[in-house]
């Protein structure tokens, strides 16, 4: 799951996706990054523990981590929350087999449609529990998805 800074979004996306692998009985490692490095170390945006706190998940050991280009070889999915994120990712691209591991996010419910999850870093606790109601639904889609078929 990625994000720009990988403090609000992409934590909370890779909280609620574990929470769906589990739930389903889906075989699958989550991990998260941003496509800056602004945040590296840093715990997740205070405002999204504390949304993920009403569901039971804990995501406030998560440390801001950077994407680099050998997750490319580690990860076989690569889901970016919004369309810059999306052309970060592709610029880092090294081949045709990169590009299609990337994906937006959002078209697993939407496909086409160029949705997004907005960033809700210069938001409020509201902007964050819509990014959890629309994590909660994608997430719900790609897991049924990933159930039914093998990667
Ligand atoms: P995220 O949100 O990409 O969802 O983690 C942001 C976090 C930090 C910044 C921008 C977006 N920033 O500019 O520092």
């Amino acid at each position: 799951m990625v994000c720009l800074g990988n403090i609000c979004r992409s934590p909370i996306a890779e909280g609620v996706m574990r929470q769906k692998i589990e739930e389903y009985g889906i075989d699958a490692e989550v991990n998260s990054c941003g496509t800056a490095s602004y945040h590296i170390g840093e715990a997740p945006d205070y405002r999204g523990i504390q949304t993920l706190n009403n569901y039971d998940i804990d995501i406030s050991q998560h440390q801001g981590q950077q994407f680099t280009v050998s997750d490319f070889d580690t990860y076989d999915l690569i889901f970016a929350m919004d369309t810059s994120n999306y052309s970060n990712l592709a610029a880092k691209a090294r081949n045709q087999k990169d590009m299609e591991k990337i994906k937006l996010l959002m078209d697993e419910t939407y496909p086409g449609k160029q949705k997004i999850v907005p960033d809700p870093y210069y938001g409020n606790i509201s902007d964050f529990q819509n990014v959890f109601q629309l994590l909660e639904k994608v997430c719900d889609t790609l897991s049924n998805t990933l159930q039914n078929k093998a990667i």
